[in-house]
């Protein structure tokens, strides 16, 4: 049986390419073509004015953001990134103070917060949610901390029942990081709307793209208000503020430009839709691959809604008596070559977890003294929060083949090569590897076949 599986020489089970997202269609062409016709590619004056806030595309974009998803403003950005800074920025934290994040997310959730003088304290997350853990938070809480950064990861919404719970009794403010969960629900309530402050991101992988872009979602006229100056150098309409908007109001250019904005507007209208098919995407190879021993998927109460950034498949390596990447790796051999990110047909674990990295390993920071990592006594160690750590070393395998471009005949291939890998388990037991195929760092940045 050992020669049937393409990882030792067989014939894999298929060969046509993945499709691909392709979602830049005529709506997208044209909107970009009136901007272009139109010679105006930005509107943004950065000082009073009416363009403070931007053109009439980018007006129109935010427009139709909040009128989507029920949020009062919208102020978009020229990437999440930028908007995270412009967030923590306009909360007027102290140096030293302390926010509260998952490791399992993008560097950017962390590194926003150091930008700003503050401390990221790395809180565990629930082991098939892959958000923050309630209980984690708690043990997380001390008189220096002053917010929470949820991160709905993989389009999952976290439990903001519990962590607005918590974060009231604390007197904290809740930021969300949708960036991978536009269309998400938590009990009905669409994500980015329920805490204070959040928003999502246009980069290329996401739902809703314009090659890079952001946009921050809040009720809080104060904080919106704030972040409208901190994307515009805020600093020149210094003279005509009250004094209680003029704290940490130095603006930056975080501005999204014209062409941008009339490119994602026509996606967002087709956000339902897109979810929709994601989400049945996802029943489907549930359905096909359930009641498989060592093999679990993710599950949410039925009155939220999961935007399914990618799909996240859980393994027990004891169960099925193979190293997670060995199993992974036979799966892929059996599987086309992938041309995009999109038609990678399973990855192992996401990021490593951030704490990890050399940034907080010998706390760098910014400058010669390490700010802010010398306003803090907090230490990084191994082991900080095993759930994640687990997750990222043996458990987890991503796949984005649930995207809205994918066939059911694609689905069904990848199902079919899971069947084939899981019928013929036992030669793979018995499979020699090399230690450092086993390290998801090292099977990435090598791409090292088994033989
Ligand atoms: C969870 C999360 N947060 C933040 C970011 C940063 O967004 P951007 O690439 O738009 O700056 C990303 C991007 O991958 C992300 O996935």
């Amino acid at each position: 049986m050992k020669n049937n599986l393409a990882i030792f020489g067989g014939v894999p089970s298929y060969s046509t390419p993945f499709e691909e997202r392709k979602i830049i269609g005529k709506n997208e062409t044209d909107g970009a073509l009136k901007v272009l016709n139109s010679q105006l590619l930005s509107g943004f004056i950065g000082g009073p004015g009416k363009f403070f806030d931007g053109g009439h595309e980018i007006k129109n974009m935010e427009k139709k953001w909040n009128e989507e998803f029920g949020s009062t403003f919208s102020i978009s950005t020229n990437s999440w990134t930028t908007g995270l800074q412009t967030i923590i920025q306009s909360l007027n934290f102290d140096p030293g103070d302390e926010v509260i994040v998952p490791p399992y997310t993008m560097s950017a959730c962390a590194s926003t917060i150091i930008l700003n003088g503050c401390i990221p304290v790395f809180a565990d997350i629930h082991p098939r949610r892959l958000t923050l853990d309630p209980q984690s938070i708690e043990a997380c809480i001390t008189s220096r901390t002053r917010a929470i950064m949820v991160v709905h990861l993989l389009g999952c919404p976290a439990e903001m029942d519990k962590i607005c719970e918590i974060a009231n009794k604390n007197d904290l403010i809740v930021i969300e990081d949708g960036a991978q969960s536009p269309g998400a629900m938590f009990k009905g309530k669409n994500v980015c709307n329920i805490g204070d402050i959040g928003g999502f991101s246009f980069n290329f992988h996401k739902h809703l793209h314009c090659g890079e872009g952001g946009l921050i979602t809040t009720n809080n006229p104060k904080l919106a208000e704030k972040c409208r100056l901190i994307r515009n150098h805020g600093e020149n309409l210094a003279d005509d503020l009250e004094e209680g908007m003029l704290n940490n109001i130095f603006g930056s250019n975080f501005r999204l430009t014209e062409l941008q904005a009339a490119i994602v507007s026509p996606q967002i209208e087709n956000i339902k839709n897109i979810v929709t098919i994601r989400n049945k995407n996802v029943d489907f190879l549930k359905e096909r691959l359930s009641g498989i021993p060592g093999i679990e998927f993710q599950n949410i109460e039925s009155e939220s809604l999961h935007s399914h950034y990618m799909m996240p498949i859980f393994v027990d390596e004891d169960i099925l008596e193979i190293k997670r990447n060995v199993f992974l790796r036979a799966i892929n051999a059996e599987l086309p070559i992938p041309s995009t990110w999109d038609t990678n047909p399973l990855a192992e674990g996401y990021v490593k977890p951030l704490y990890i990295n050399k940034l907080y390993q010998r706390k760098i920071g910014q400058g010669r003294n390490n700010f802010p990592f010398n306003q803090t006594k907090r230490e990084y160690p191994n082991g900080l929060c095993p759930v994640t750590e687990n997750l990222y070393q043996k458990e987890l395998l991503l796949t984005p083949l649930i995207h809205e471009f994918i066939s059911r005949k694609s689905l069904e291939a990848f199902a079919n090569a899971f069947e084939k890998v899981l019928e013929n388990i036992d030669s793979l037991k018995s499979l020699k590897v090399d230690k450092d195929i086993l390290d998801p760092i090292e099977v990435i940045n090598n791409n090292k076949s088994i033989k």
